[in-house]
């Protein structure tokens, strides 16, 4: 399965298609609406968010609720654009060179290198695309991938770990009710003090022009071992899922299970015992490794965590130099959030779905979701049996 996506932040629409979905898994809309308000919420948010309540139409490759095969092909529509119209005409405009022209990069941004990379004088041909607003398609595309494994019972959850300089508390739960908790958080947290500390920092950065970044995590549940492989580079399933979190807009970092904690402890204590029991079969007594041995998934639940650096977009902006007169300046301000951690949780839940689904397809292969069961059915029967 492959996808790209394409569109403009302020541009008439943003699209993405998926190549690859096999015929007959039943498409829930709603779902996949569900999904786009997830990733719009959050406390720090800036006005944009307001203006938009993103909702996808499927316009190719569902029929009667059901896929077909085809390529899927998505859209959502930028209400935001109808302020826009002139300024990202796609025909040529009269004044169009002078509207609304950036010419002072933001540090942080794609701004710069991407002028100089595409020789753009006006930067608003690179931050309109480099903008997260792209997320949007990767959560919608990620939502139907998520419809794929939840027929096999695969389950995703996020939480958010960090924001600034406060940490939230965490207490081993059930996925359903990680996620009944955290839904209902503006921060994405399970520990209300942490919350609240989270709130007031996002507050007070922003009173004060400044941003905040944190760190989010993403739990896959119901995962069989397998998924990936070690016998080549691009085939390890870890390797494919951290390329995809540090691809989401401002993710710096990923690690994997106790992460970059392993580096502090000795061997004894890192690494997961091999227990059977003829009721569970092969399991572990920890998961420290984050359901990953050799880039393959080895049946416990996969955990993911990715740092998010602070939005580059600062109220109080940072020195930079005007690209027309080479002179120093304060940066230009687009409209802005001050903390999308939250939001970034939601985002990288369903990039991760994303890749879990396509190495799911790789290992079970088929056209149509009955030939996939039986393939799956068939190799868990072999699991059982070895
Ligand atoms: C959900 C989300 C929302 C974001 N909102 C903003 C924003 O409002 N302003 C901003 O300057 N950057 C924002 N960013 C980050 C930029 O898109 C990102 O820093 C920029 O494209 C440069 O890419 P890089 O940080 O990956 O190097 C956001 C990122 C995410 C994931």
């Amino acid at each position: 399965m492959r996808y790209l996506t394409a569109g403009e932040t302020h541009g008439p629409q943003l699209t993405a298609i998926i190549e690859g979905m096999p015929s007959n898994v039943s498409i829930d809309f709603e779902a996949v609406n569900q999904q786009l308000a997830r990733r719009q919420k959050g406390h720090g948010r800036g006005r944009r968010m307001l203006i938009e309540q993103d909702t996808a139409n499927i316009v190719g490759g569902v029929r009667h609720g059901q896929t077909t095969g085809a390529p899927i092909a998505l859209e959502v529509i930028n209400k935001d654009f109808k302020s826009w119209t002139a300024i990202m005409s796609v025909e040529p405009i009269e004044d169009g060179e002078a509207k609304r022209r950036v010419h002072r990069p933001r540090p942080g941004h794609a701004d710069l290198t991407g002028g100089i990379k595409y020789n753009q004088k006006d930067l608003r041909n690179i931050l309109e695309r480099s903008s997260a607003r792209e997320t949007t398609m990767r959560v919608a595309v990620g939502a139907i991938a998520r419809q794929l494994l939840a027929e096999f019972g695969i389950k995703l959850a996020c939480q958010v770990i960090r924001i600034g300089d406060v940490v939230a508390g965490r207490e081993a739960m059930p996925i359903d009710q990680l996620i009944e908790i955290t839904e209902e958080s503006p921060v994405r947290v399970t520990d209300k003090e942490a919350e609240a500390a989270m709130i007031s920092a996002i507050d007070a950065a922003k009173s004060a022009g400044d941003t905040l970044g944190g760190i989010v995590e993403v739990i896959v549940e119901g995962v069989p071992a397998g998924l990936g492989s070690h016998v080549q580079w691009d085939r390890k399933l870890d390797g494919r899922i951290a390329q995809a979190v540090v691809s989401i807009q401002a993710f710096k970092g990923v690690e994997f299970g106790l992460g970059f904690e392993m580096a502090q402890r000795p061997g004894s204590k890192v690494h997961d015992p091999i227990l059977y029991t003829e009721e569970r079969g092969y399991h572990r007594a920890s998961n420290n490794a984050g359901g990953f041995e050799g880039g393959m998934t080895n049946g416990e639940p996969i955990i993911v965590r990715g740092v998010m650096k602070p939005i580059s977009t600062l109220y109080k902006p940072l020195p930079s130099v005007d690209i027309d007169t080479k002179e120093p300046f304060t940066a230009q301000v687009e409209r802005s959030d001050t903390c999308a951690v939250p939001a970034a949780a939601v985002i990288m839940e369903n990039v991760i779905a994303w890749e879990v689904a396509q190495a799911f397809m790789e290992k079970f292969g088929g056209d149509s979701l009955e030939e996939i069961r039986s393939n799956y059915e068939q190799y868990l029967n072999h699991v059982e049996g070895y």
